[in-house]
């Protein structure tokens, strides 16, 4: 791994410039639980640091970014998409290392961080505001400005996807930014960081603090000087986060995770069906917010399709991210441990695994790996139906019919995704309208990974929208001006 390490992951960006500080922490592999690499762990004076220096770029006081026009950002952000590309190798490695997932997702989460870059790049000079009609003395026009100083806390499942989705949009509409990557994997997020500024960011527009969430990441959230808060990560942080920013009225985005079901009716093409059903939630081993993690299926073909997913359960393998197996380990001991005091709390419960996976004989001894697992006779409203596991595990609830399922979809506090099996047109759009979430997919689920498409939860799956043109406009903020011309 050190062959990697050529970059200074110890040190936080601040104002251009790496800065070593004087705590670090130890990062592991998850799949073998040893030593991976060294990283800063910054303290409240690192965050302050961070956002004066945002502050000072915002503002023009430091480096050319205030005075970048929107084509001058948009060709940059066009020219770092091809420089992710040029590192695809070296970053899917970092990747792969750092969380544990199949080499084949990391590199698929290394193009669609470059094709962030290039959607927000595209659309840098293409976002703009309006003209109002009013008294007729008078024009009226809406401009669609930066926020200024942008704070960014993001988690360890997705470090280049989330980098690319919520910087590459902050940037492009013209905002400065103080981003907090997570303890637990931010690797690629730092070597990102590098190439932006050794290919030409100007200093200050993106600033990195890497640490623990309780201190960068707390003291970020409280920071006075922000002037927008985006958090990606659990309901319980979302709420902390946004209390914090609250005490200066900072507007904040959260991402919060969900339990996003998959409805599969009678009338499937239950082949295409299953496969996505089974991908949708082994995906960076069910670490993922919009994991598909409930199965609520018709009663006429629920024996016929639990009897079908068995097989494809029992035939999923674990091993290494390098292996590039179905499934990696778990990104850390504490998640693995979470997870499994909830899956013998749900045995004990008398829910049943019907089908599991298996490590492959070469896996190492450290590594946090849960078997992925199909969990059946579940007693209604039990708590592996209504949290969020995050693990490679699929509840299954059976429906009689529409009703039932709508019941069944929005029976959590989250909503985020859902998928739609059916070949009826008229009960795709009923269900589509009915069920409560961001995203809905009709026979199909997670459409590619998405970069365009406006992504985000209601209730405790959190509020906003990242992604595609609405990503970039909760990234602006309305001015007004009427002007009475006589
Ligand atoms: P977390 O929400 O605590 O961590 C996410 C980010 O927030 C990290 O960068 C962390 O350093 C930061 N953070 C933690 N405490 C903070 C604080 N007090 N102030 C400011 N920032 C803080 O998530 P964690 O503990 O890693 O995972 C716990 C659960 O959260 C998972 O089991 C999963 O259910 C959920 N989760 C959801 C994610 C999603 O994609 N929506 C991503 C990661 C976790
Ligand atoms: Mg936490």
């Amino acid at each position: 791994m050190s062959h990697l390490m050529t970059f200074p992951p110890q040190q936080a960006l601040i104002g251009g410039e790496w800065i070593k500080t004087t705590a670090t922490l130890q990062v592991e592999a998850p799949a073998t639980g040893e030593p991976l690499a060294r990283i800063a762990r910054s303290q409240v004076e690192e965050v302050n640091a961070a956002v004066k220096a945002a502050r000072l770029a915002f503002s023009g006081q430091l480096g050319e970014w205030a005075h970048w026009s929107a084509r001058k950002r948009s060709e940059w952000l066009l020219r770092f998409a091809d420089v992710i590309e040029a590192h695809h190798e070296q970053l899917a490695q970092l990747e792969c290392a750092d969380t544990g997932k199949p080499m084949t997702q990391a590199k698929g989460d290394i193009s669609a961080c470059a094709r962030y870059f290039r959607f927000y790049g595209g659309a840098a000079d293409k976002i703009h505001g309006e003209t109002i009609p009013f008294e007729t003395d008078f024009a009226v026009m809406t401009l669609r400005e930066p926020y200024g100083v942008c704070a960014q806390i993001i988690p360890w499942n997705y470090p280049s996807q989330i980098f690319g989705r919520c910087v590459a949009a902050g940037l492009a509409a013209g905002n400065t930014i103080v981003l907090k990557p997570a303890e637990d994997a931010c690797l690629s997020v730092l070597r990102m960081s590098e190439l932006a500024v050794q290919h030409g960011l100007p200093p200050g527009a993106l600033n990195v603090v890497p640490g623990l969430g309780f201190e960068a990441g707390a003291a970020l959230a409280a920071h006075p000087q922000i002037d927008h808060l985006s958090f990606t990560g659990s309901p319980e942080t979302g709420t902390h986060v946004a209390q914090a920013a609250a005490q200066h009225h900072v507007p904040v985005t959260l991402e919060l995770g969900g339990k996003s079901p998959q409805l599969v009716f009678a009338d499937a093409d239950l082949e295409e069906a299953l496969s996505a059903v089974v991908r949708g939630i082994i995906q960076n081993a069910g670490q993922t917010c919009s994991a598909g993690s409930r199965l609520l299926v018709q009663r006429e073909i629920a024996d016929n399709v639990i009897d079908n997913l068995c097989k494809r359960f029992n035939a999923l393998r674990c091993d290494t991210g390098e292996a590039d197996a179905d499934c990696g380990p778990l990104i850390n001991a504490r998640q693995k441990a979470k997870l499994e005091e909830r899956l013998s709390a749900a045995k004990a419960d008398g829910i049943r695994v019907a089908a599991i996976g298996k490590l492959t004989s070469s896996v190492p001894s450290g590594g946090h790996f849960v078997l992925p697992q199909l969990l059946t006779d579940i007693p209604d409203g039990h708590e592996v139906l209504r949290e969020e596991l995050f693990g490679p595990v699929l509840v299954v609830q059976v429906f009689e019919d529409e009703a039932e399922a709508l019941a069944l979809a929005n029976a959590t506090d989250f909503g985020l995704c859902a998928g739609i099996w059916t070949r009826d047109g008229g009960r795709q759009l009923r269900l589509a309208k009915g069920i409560r979430s961001g995203q809905v997919f009709i026979n199909n689920y997670g459409a590619a990974g998405g970069v365009e498409l406006p992504f985000g939860g209601v209730g405790r799956s959190g509020h906003g929208r990242e992604k595609g043109f609405e990503g970039l406009r909760s990234y602006t903020r309305i001015k007004t001006i009427a002007i009475k011309h006589g």
